[in-house]
């Protein structure tokens, strides 16, 4: 299965967990990594669409890997489904290019699991912050798979991420 990582993080020189999760990602056997401030720094009208479209086109999964930042995705990867999502391309009539691949959200939280629970101050999952994630994934035809979250990887110690990364290449093999 060949995978496609889409990376987002707005405040690069500030990331330990998701740049961590990067290096993971980069290693695997058919994986190929595209961070989206490396590619076209903080511009949400620098989108090269084709070439995005392309590499998407070569892969059966796509991995979306970003921090939550107030409960949300990142602003790069919002605009990245806005530009390179077109109509006629991922969905419409003619726009079925991404049917039948998986995608697969991974993210990292500052806050602990027990948070993002129905006991927890927001009384919300995580899988129910995603939600705009898998009705996205659904509107164009994917397969949605389980979420892998991270919590409390805010100041994380490498033991943790080591963690982190480890459960992140089990699912990339899997
Ligand atoms: C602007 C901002 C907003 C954040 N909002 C949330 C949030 O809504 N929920 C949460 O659990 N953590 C939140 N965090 C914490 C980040 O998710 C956490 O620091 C990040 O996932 C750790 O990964 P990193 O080391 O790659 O930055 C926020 C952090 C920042 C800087």
């Amino acid at each position: 299965m060949k995978t496609l990582v889409i990376v987002s993080h707005p405040y690069p020189e500030q990331s330990h967990a998701i740049k961590a999760l990067q290096r993971t990602a980069a290693q695997q056997p058919n994986v190929t990594v595209r961070n989206l401030e490396s590619l076209y720094g903080h511009n949400p009208q620098a989108f090269d669409v084709a070439a995005e479209q392309e590499a998407s086109d070569g892969a059966d999964r796509i991995v979306l890997l970003f921090p939550i930042h107030w409960f949300n995705l990142t602003p790069m990867l919002k605009a990245y489904l806005n530009q390179v999502w077109t109509h006629g391309w991922a969905f419409g009539p003619d726009g079925t290019s991404l049917k039948g691949k998986q995608m697969l959200v991974v993210t990292t939280t500052g806050a602990t699991a027990h948070l993002y629970s129905e006991q927890g101050l927001i009384e919300s999952t995580v899988e129910q912050v995603l939600t705009p994630m898998k009705a996205s994934a659904l509107y164009v035809g994917m397969e949605y798979t389980p979420p892998l979250a991270f919590h409390s990887a805010m100041g994380a110690s490498e033991e943790a991420l080591a963690g982190f990364q480890q459960a992140f290449a089990e699912r990339l093999r899997a």
